[in-house]
Order: C-alpha cells, then structure tokens, then sequence
C-alpha cells in the first residue's frame, strides 16, 4: 500500500520528523490558517462560483472576488478585474508569452528564467520570433541597462525572472521597466519567488504583466496562481472556453476577468491562497524576508566555513536584493547523491539538479555537475534547523574528501 493510500483524513504533516528545506520548490508546511479555511470554505460554499443565483453560489463567486481585490492590491494593481486566476506562474507565463509574440516579434529575456518562461520563448523562436538572451554578471545580476541596450522597435515582450530560483539573486527592474512603459513594451515580470518575500508595486517596478504563483511565499495550495494585466497592456487569447457569462456567445468574452480565464476556477486553490496572502500580510512580508534571511546567512556562513563546498552567487551585494535560496556543490560528489544523503542519513529536504533552470547552470558550469544541492528557507525554519542542515553537509563533505583520498 503506497504512502497515499495510507494517509488518514486528520494526519498531520510530515515535516514533524524532517527539516523541510525545499521551499524554493514549494513552501511546506503550510499555515494552519490555510489548511482550516480551505477545508471549512470548501464544505460550506464548494459550489461552482458565478454560474448561478442561489446563495452558496454568490457566497462562492464573493470569495473569488474578493480573493481577486486582495491579490490586486498585494501586487499594487488598481483594477481587480485585470487580476486573473490559473493554475500557477507557468500557466499565466504562457498566457502572457503567447499572448503577446507574434513571429516576427523581437524579445529581451536573460538567463536566469525558468523554463516556464524559457520553453514558451523557444517554442516561439522556432516560429520566428527573435530573442536576445541577457546574461548575469559573477554575482548572478543583470544589468538592467545591457537588457534596455537590447530594446528594439518591433521588442513586444520583455521576460524577466525577478528572483531566481537557483541562486536567489533578485533583480533590479525598475530601471527596464520604466524603458519598457516610455516604449510601450510590456515587461513580463515572474514573480514567482519573490511574491510574499518581497514587497511587489507594479508600478515602482513598471511591470506590464506580473505573474505569481500560489503555492511558494503566498502560503496557499499548488494549483492556483494568476497574473495582474496593467490596463495598458493587451493580450491575445490563446484559449477560448465557458466562463458561465453570455453562453449564446461564439467567441470567448474580451473583457477582464473573463478574458484570461477558462473553465471552472481553481475554488479550494483560491480559498487556500486568500487565507495564505492575509496570512503573510500579518505576519508582514519584510518580518518574513528578515527571519529567513538571517537564516540564510547562518546557513551561508556555515557552509561556506566547511572545506570541499561550493557555494554559487552567495556573496551579498551592497544595494542589492536577495531572497533565501542557496545552491552549493560538494567536491567529490554529485548534488543528486548529496540530496540523496541529506535525506535518508540526515531527514533534511532540499532539491538537487537543475531546478527547471538549465541556462543559469551552464552560466555556473553546474551543468556539467548535473546541477546543484539546493536549500529554500521558508517561515517556518529556524537556527537549530539550519544548525544541523550544516553540520549533516559537513559530514557528506567528509565523505567526498575521502573519496578523493583527502584532497581539497
Ligand atoms: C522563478 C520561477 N518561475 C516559475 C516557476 C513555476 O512555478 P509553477 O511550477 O508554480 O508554475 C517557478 C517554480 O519553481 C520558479 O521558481
């Protein structure tokens, strides 16, 4: 009988006998709050949200509303009905990158993006949209100005990762995206990291579609996500579908929210981001950037103390920003064996490989290591975790110089 099969409906969470440290992946576990509003929500109101008149109905489509202007306000928006809903940040990539390509089209994008940004521009490349790829410097920062060099009248698009997954480095947009908005071109901003590290403005960072995912630092459920669209900005449907509006209609409707949403929302998902959001809202998002952070460094300071490890772009630059990622390898070994250690000798979570990144591997030439160890901090950690995440890596690193017969 598998794990799943076993699970009783009041089992707590497993993280009571590991150290979670895969928050980059996904923040785990979740707060109670999550947890109980979406199972009392879904009980009481788990109807289809705006299909029809009767009471749990509205109650349900309120939910989502409001959700909607809770989330519009988080990522500084000013029209809740250009805040829509999928299924996560590579979801609403798609809608945006798609959206606004066209062959013939010119693109800026670094090196840095997830594939679920990196897959949709190399799909489109094949079709004929030409994209200029911008590299990070030592630190694993772009230049916001090398991106602006690259602006061309036929730019539609340009896609940055605001902070990276692989290395934590948080780039500084405002510069691009105030290019961006005097040419008229959208910058496509993946917030996936940072929403619910860092305090996001649409308009500080002039971003043309800011695209979030719900289940990392916004505390909710996987499955549910969306984008912000500024009302300056357009996009193309590439889907079309029912949205329990005008059904008699041929075509899918043009108007926002509908616009970029297909089917039957994501119900349970958006209960369980509404509790998350409010959730970092009290705890206030730089207390939770401040905790983690600290942890970072101890982990940091740690690791880099320990011969035969290896840490990439962890070095804090002055006036600029991070987030609590930290990837390393370990001399000697390979970062699959390492994250295989850390779990079954040590109990400790983290993810190894390339982390749906491939581009910033082969900048780190980590891709010739199949990747690296890769430890995400989240709310809950704290010091005698990390303490021990250091000292189970001091171990391994042990093992590799001894592999190595003892050379550093
Ligand atoms: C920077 C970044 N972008 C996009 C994504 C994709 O998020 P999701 O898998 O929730 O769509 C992730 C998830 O790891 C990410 O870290």
């Amino acid at each position: 009988m598998s794990r799943t099969d076993e699970c009783p409906a009041s089992a707590g969470p497993d993280s009571a006998s590991m150290i979670y440290l895969d928050n980059g992946a996904t923040s785990f576990p979740k707060p109670d709050e999550v947890y109980r509003f979406m199972d009392s929500f879904y009980r009481r109101y788990g109807v289809n949200p705006g299909r029809s008149g009767y009471d749990l109905c509205i109650e349900s489509g309120d939910l989502v509303e409001s959700t909607r202007k809770l989330l519009c306000g988080f990522l500084g928006g000013t029209d809740p009905n250009r805040l829509v809903f999928g299924y996560n940040a590579t979801d609403a990539l798609n809608l945006a990158i798609f959206g606004l390509l066209r062959p013939g089209d010119h693109a800026v994008t670094t090196h840095l993006e997830h594939n679920s940004s990196l897959r949709p521009l190399w799909h489109l490349e094949q079709e004929g949209v030409a994209v200029d790829w911008v590299d990070c410097d030592a630190h694993g920062y772009v230049d916001p100005q090398a991106m602006i060099a690259r602006l061309r009248p036929e730019t539609r698009a340009v896609v940055v990762n605001h902070g990276s997954n692989v290395i934590g480095t948080v780039q500084d947009v405002a510069p691009v995206g105030r290019a961006c908005r005097e040419r008229g071109i959208p910058l496509v901003l993946d917030v996936s990291q940072t929403a619910g590290m860092l305090p996001l403005d649409m308009e500080q960072l002039g971003a043309g579609v800011i695209c979030f995912t719900g289940h990392k630092s916004l505390m909710g459920p996987m499955g549910i996500g969306g984008m912000y669209v500024h009302p300056d900005v357009e996009l193309r449907q590439t889907r079309a579908g029912g949205t329990g509006v005008r059904s008699a209609q041929r075509h899918h409707l043009e108007e926002y929210p509908y616009r970029m949403e297909y089917g039957t929302p994501n119900l349970p998902g958006i209960a369980g981001l509404n509790a998350g959001v409010k959730w970092v809202q009290q705890r206030g998002v730089a207390a939770i950037h401040e905790h983690e952070m600290d942890l970072w460094r101890r982990l940091r300071d740690g690791l880099r103390a320990i011969e035969g490890v290896t840490l990439y772009c962890a070095d804090e630059v002055p006036g600029r920003q991070r987030i609590s990622v930290l990837s390393f390898n370990v001399a000697g070994m390979v970062a699959g064996d390492v994250g295989t250690m850390l779990d079954v000798d040590h109990g400790i979570a983290c993810r190894t490989g390339l982390h749906c990144a491939p581009m910033i591997h082969e900048h780190l030439g980590t891709d010739k290591l199949h990747g690296s160890v890769r430890f995400g901090v989240g709310p809950f950690n704290t010091g005698a975790e990390i303490d021990t995440a250091v000292r189970a890596v001091g171990e391994i690193a042990e093992l590799g110089r001894g592999r190595r017969g003892g050379a550093a």
